[in-house]
């Protein structure tokens, strides 16, 4: 059994341990909704349950489609225990279709299909409102190779083709995404962190309803509706 030594790090959304085996850390999923860099920030029973639950489904299901991840299995409540990994300071973002921070900046409508999937990279930095950022500040800052930059984008593309089919199965549109990597203790490139209605942008495929964090950020409804409709549909596939 794996058991929580200590607290690694309490971040916004999750809590990370330390476990009696070195090379596996317990996250747990807290129900702190937050926004705008943490301006706004509500604590919404069930949100920690919900993600949970949502996260181990996606990290199942790329796992199907061959993509190694830092998924070892559930553990009780709401909790799983991972791989532990160095993690790369990026967040690295997948967009299908425009909404959000990228309509705003190149001025496309909400809801406009992009010519092709685009990715996009932020430099992980809560101080700094975790900024746009380019391969070539990634590779100087040394914070990524250019040969481990080529191995994310390929892998985050496919976890795009993997996830928009699965969802599209669920009847879910996988508008945008946001993905973290890590490295292993023997030096492999892992899929870390989660795949939750938090990091993602997903419409109903037949209302268009958001189902996702949107809901909290631009006070579209009620937030646990959206991750419970969510489970719900992605349970079936
Ligand atoms: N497998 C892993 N090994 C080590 N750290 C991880 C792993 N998966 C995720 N993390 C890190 O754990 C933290 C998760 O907590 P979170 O609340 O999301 O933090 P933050 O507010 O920094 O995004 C993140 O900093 C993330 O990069
Ligand atoms: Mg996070």
């Amino acid at each position: 059994m794996v058991e929580e030594t200590k607290l690694l790090y309490e971040g916004k959304a999750k809590k990370v341990y330390e476990t009696n085996d070195p090379n596996l850390l317990i996250i747990y999923f807290k129900d702190d909704a937050t926004a705008f860099n943490g301006k706004k920030h509500e604590i919404i029973d069930e949100k920690g349950a919900l993600n949970k639950a949502i996260t181990t489904k996606v990290f199942q299901w790329l796992e199907e489609c061959g993509i190694k991840t830092h998924f070892v299995e559930e553990n009780s409540g709401r909790e799983i225990v991972v791989k532990r990994l160095k993690m790369i300071p990026v967040e690295v973002v997948v967009r299908n279709i425009a909404a959000g921070s990228i309509a705003k900046r190149l001025g496309l409508k909400q809801g406009e299909k992009l010519p092709r999937p685009i990715l996009e990279y932020y430099y992980k930095s809560d101080e700094l409102d975790d900024p746009w950022i380019n391969e070539d500040h990634i590779t100087a800052f040394g914070w990524a190779d250019e040969e481990t930059l080529k191995k994310i984008r390929e892998i985050a593309f496919k976890v795009n083709e993997c996830l928009r089919e699965k969802f599209d199965k669920a009847g879910i549109i996988l508008v945008d995404f946001k993905l973290e990597f890590g490295f292993d203790n023997e030096g492999n490139l892992v899929l870390g962190d989660e795949f939750t209605p938090d990091g993602s942008r997903l419409w109903d495929k037949e209302t268009g309803e958001v189902l996702d964090k949107d809901r909290f950020r631009r006070d579209l409804g009620d937030l646990i509706e959206g991750y419970e409709k969510i489970l719900m549909k992605i349970s079936r596939v």
